[in-house]
């Protein structure tokens, strides 16, 4: 209990601690390790929940993650792109909505047809998108996976302002397993540096309870996120998908769903006491897991929630992992009930807000002595 309450309050994390904490497993320690979690999250970055719009725009995708969904060698898929006014709609209901800012996701590519459409498609919506509420437009955050510098320049000249790029795992020996020879460990940490370089707000994370990972990879990715200085963390349980070659892991993934679930809620929990001041957001795939999921990754110290906007005849064909939630066709407004489900949890929404993350700002102001 000593041990526990010395972690908690420990203001310099050592990794001995970080991985004390993940490997908490009493329900009461968890709770313990929760509040704390929440405490720090509130002296840090508020209480506020920041809602991004996530819009799928694109499935077609040039990479064969053994893990994923939308790989290219899974021909189940019907690939589809969406036309500019299909995306700049959900931006305007978003907009309307009061979300600050939007996520645009798709699955790699880097020919110049695509790189020029994301291109024009952000210099529309922010043209379209200032107001007296959002003087500057709304906030786009990009997931487009890896691109070359100029191209990353060409987006952040274009009007986006944030970049979601995963590292999956800080691990090579484990990244190297869980993706084709084309994809590289170290062209993707060179990217994130790429990102930070030219401005962006930079986002990583990685998925949690990978086949063959430990819980010390766990505690190295916390680690890693510092030591890259991210200032926004997106990460969740990775979940098992038939169509693709880890479908072999299916039984044990099954088996082994709540002490998953309760791992990706302490890797939050963990992240927020190490790291502090970063955006951290509840992902949908911890809903894929439990229903009440995302919320609880708020209550774990999470303050950023993305509600799915993707135009819900597409919502089936963008499936990353099974049992992802909302992709019936009733759900096409999932602001509302994620809103109510925030509101359940007593947490107030940062309407008409960017949302910033307060790490980056504190790093771009010079200091006050
Ligand atoms: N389970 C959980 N997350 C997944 N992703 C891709 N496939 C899966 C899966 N089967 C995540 C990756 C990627 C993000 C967009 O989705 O971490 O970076």
């Amino acid at each position: 209990m000593k041990e526990l309450i010395k972690a908690l309050y420990n203001d310099n994390l050592t990794k001995e601690d970080l991985l004390f904490l993940l490997s908490l497993e009493k329900k009461e320690d968890i709770e313990q390790l929760r509040q704390r979690a929440y405490e720090v999250m509130k002296q840090n970055v508020g209480e506020f929940v920041y809602l991004r719009g996530l819009i799928e725009f694109s499935n077609l995708c040039i990479n064969d993650c053994y893990y994923c969904g939308i790989r290219k060698s899974n021909s189940k898929v019907r690939r589809y792109t969406l036309e500019e006014d299909e995306v700049l709609e959900c931006v305007e209901f978003a907009v309307k909505n009061g979300y600050g800012s939007i996520v645009l996701q798709s699955g790699e590519r880097k020919d110049s047809r695509f790189i020029d459409y994301v291109c024009s498609l952000i210099e529309k919506i922010k043209s379209k998108t200032r107001s007296q509420q959002l003087p500057n437009g709304v906030g786009i955050t990009l997931c487009v996976g890896e691109q070359s510098y100029n191209t990353y320049k060409r987006f952040f000249e274009a009007g986006a302002h944030r970049y979601l790029l995963r590292i999956e795992t800080s691990n090579p020996e484990l990244f190297a397993k869980i993706h084709p020879p084309e994809v590289s460990f170290e062209r993707r940490k060179e990217c994130l540096y790429y990102l930070k370089d030219i401005g962006f707000q930079v986002g990583t994370g990685v998925m949690i309870g990978l086949p063959g990972q430990t819980i010390e990879d766990l505690t190295n990715d916390i680690v890693f996120f510092k030591e890259i200085d991210a200032d926004m963390i997106g990460m969740g349980p990775y979940i098992v998908h038939r169509e693709t070659p880890f479908a072999i892991y299916e039984k044990y993934f099954q088996e082994n769903k709540y002490n998953l679930y309760l791992l990706s809620l302490k890797m939050i929990a963990v992240t927020r006491l190490f790291l502090k001041d970063v955006n951290i957001a509840s992902t949908t795939a911890l809903q894929a897991l439990y229903p009440f999921g995302r919320e609880e990754g708020l209550r774990f110290g999470a303050n950023v929630i993305m509600p799915l906007m993707t135009p819900s005849n597409y919502r089936k064909e963008y499936l990353l992992y099974e049992g992802k939630p909302c992709i019936d066709e009733f759900s096409d407004d999932c602001g509302e009930c994620l809103i109510a489900r925030i509101e359940n949890i007593n947490r107030p929404i940062g309407y008409n807000n960017w949302g910033d993350s307060i790490h980056f700002k504190r790093k771009s102001q010079p200091k006050k002595d």
